[in-house]
């Protein structure tokens, strides 16, 4: 069924200009926005956002990146889409992302990896009503 993720250009696929070819590949895609803004997350929002990863080791690295400069935040519409988004952006570490993948052609590192993708449908919802209020949504 046509579903929705969440997605978000991290900021090191901003600071590196990738803004325009990665929303372009998620377009081609057949993935719709249909709600997206411009941001910075406070390191408290962005602690807020990956509170499920609190205690992991990478926790604080991950807060301080994420609201190191501002982002690219949007939910998408597609069938299948938080499985099909997973696909299109590849692994979470670089090294191992499928070529072709917008992690593959953009991220850095595991920690900088240029994008988001919400891992479930009921992430996706929780996640993109951290970040947009229904009237903020296009469909
Ligand atoms: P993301 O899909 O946004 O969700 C959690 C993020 O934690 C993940 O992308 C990575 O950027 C980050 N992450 C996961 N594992 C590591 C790690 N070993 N070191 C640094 N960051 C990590």
């Amino acid at each position: 069924a046509t579903n929705r993720t969440f997605t978000m250009i991290k900021p090191d696929a901003v600071k590196n200009g990738h803004i325009g070819a990665i929303l372009e590949q998620i377009n081609g895609a057949g993935f719709r926005i249909v709600a997206m803004k411009y941001t910075q997350l406070s390191a408290e929002k962005a602690g807020e956002f990956y509170a499920v990863h609190k205690g992991r080791p990478f926790y604080d690295e991950l807060v301080t990146f994420m609201s190191s400069g501002p982002i690219v935040a949007a939910i998408l519409e597609k069938e299948n889409a938080v499985s099909d988004f997973r696909t299109l952006i590849g692994a979470t570490n670089p090294a191992e992302a499928a070529e072709g993948t917008i992690r593959s052609k953009y991220a850095t590192s595991i920690g900088e990896n240029a994008v988001h993708g919400s891992d479930s449908d009921e992430n996706a919802a929780i996640e993109g009503s951290f970040h947009f209020a229904g009237t903020d949504i296009f469909a």
